[in-house]
């Protein structure tokens, strides 16, 4: 899935040595389908040349204001038309010469001619991110509707350790995305669960199952994107954690009820989403030690009692959020799924084969109390997005 299809953006390159990592942000632009124009400062063009971008963009890349036959305006031509302009990364100095509206250069000079929104990505020292006039700086651009991205902190290329650094490009590319999302949960909180769940039998061992979190990760994303905060409780994944979700992980069904009720208490939130493949049982008794095979003993019984429904108890309390489940099966798909929305008491469930567990495509239908809505085969995270929309849908009913 392309999410920048059609997006044409103006990326200004300026003199910090993190302008190599600029290389692959032009990849990952252009591989989500993004239309990339470069333009490098003078100081940028000394770090990375100008051929690297050329053969990353396929487009012509722009050096200076000056002798550009077919362009004889650039600084005017060339934010034209274009959904953003993003300078990645952005130097103390270009900050400071575009908060105070100085255009002598080319990438200046767009700044100022620009009537596309802007996006800066800084890259410096920690002390010079600290310094109060580039503080003051941002702080005037801010208040102009400028957007950041970044800075983060980690160690940087002259050994300090703070706040200053460029911002991964795949980050910086899913700020984008995000940027260009419409934020159809503007103000609203989400809790959700997400990915499998460990209930132990000894130390090492335990009940779990085939989910990989991919669905629950991909909805948190969307929901992100869309504008919600976003709660993720997640059971054992190696999904990575969408920016800017925040993520709380758990074990059991049992600590993860405990994390989703505690959220529901603080956080009051508008949607609850249950994607995690809960496991409905786990041992009566966890042994301290690990269980040890007995010489002729060729049985064990290992006894199960029943865990709580996380989605059934968040459906039951008093002034609740809207409630999303899932249902995933083998068989008899969408009359299951029904009897889970009226035993469960929630408004839509996801319906999906049990074949969609661990891959990345899914083929789900959405049950209502009187209707459903198939959607036919997609990726996951298409389907997420369409999700968070009907979530959407469904808020402004205000209909739990
Ligand atoms: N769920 C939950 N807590 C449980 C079991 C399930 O929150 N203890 C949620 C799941 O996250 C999912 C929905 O309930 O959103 C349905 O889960 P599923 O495992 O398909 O159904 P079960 O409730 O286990 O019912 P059954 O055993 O009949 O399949």
């Amino acid at each position: 899935m392309q999410h920048l299809r059609d997006k044409k953006i103006l990326l200004g390159i300026t003199g910090s040595i993190a302008a190599y990592k600029s290389c692959e942000l032009t990849r990952l632009l252009s591989k989500e389908g993004a239309d990339v124009e470069v333009m490098l400062t003078e100081a940028a063009a000394t770090l990375v040349g100008p051929v690297t971008f050329e053969a990353l963009s396929g487009k012509k890349v722009w050096t200076s204001l000056w002798n550009n036959p077919a362009q004889p305006i650039p600084h005017i031509d060339l934010q034209r038309n274009k959904d953003l302009f993003l300078i990645a990364p952005a130097t103390a100095n270009i900050i400071a010469k575009i908060a105070n509206g100085i255009a002598d250069d080319l990438v200046t000079s767009v700044a100022s001619a620009r009537t596309c929104p802007l996006m800066i990505v800084p890259a410096m020292n920690v002390h010079m991110w600290q310094n109060e006039p580039n503080q003051r700086n941002v702080e005037l651009l801010r208040a102009d509707g400028v957007f950041f991205s970044g800075p983060v902190s980690g160690s940087q290329a002259c050994g300090d350790i703070g706040k200053g650094r460029f911002k991964e490009p795949s980050e910086i590319v899913e700020d984008i995305i995000s940027f260009f999302s419409p934020k159809v949960l503007a103000k609203k909180t989400v809790v959700m669960t997400a990915g499998p769940t460990f209930e132990s039998i000894d130390p090492v061992r335990g009940i779990t199952n085939r989910s990989s979190g991919r669905q629950g990760f991909d909805i948190a994303r969307c929901a992100q994107r869309s504008g919600a905060t976003v709660h993720l409780v997640a059971g054992p994944s190696s999904q990575k954690t969408p920016e800017g979700v925040i993520r709380y992980d758990v074990l059991s069904t049992e600590q993860m009820l405990d994390k989703v009720l505690e959220l529901c208490k603080s956080n009051h939130p508008d949607l609850f989403i249950a994607v995690a493949a809960v496991s409905d049982f786990r041992s009566k008794t966890s042994s301290q030690e690990k269980i040890k095979k007995v010489p002729g003993v060729d049985e064990m019984t290992l006894t199960l009692v029943k865990n709580p429904d996380i989605l059934a108890t968040v459906a039951a309390l008093d002034n609740g959020p809207l409630c999303i489940g899932f249902a995933a099966e083998s068989e008899n798909l969408i009359n299951y799924a029904r009897s889970k929305l009226e035993r469960k008491k929630v408004r839509m469930i996801v319906a999906n084969s049990v074949s969609a567990i661990d891959q990345t495509d899914n083929d789900a239908t959405f049950v209502f109390e009187d209707h459903e809505e198939p959607l036919g085969k997609m990726s996951k995270e298409e389907l997420a997005q369409r999700i968070i929309d009907k979530a959407s849908d469904l808020l402004k009913e205000k209909v739990r």
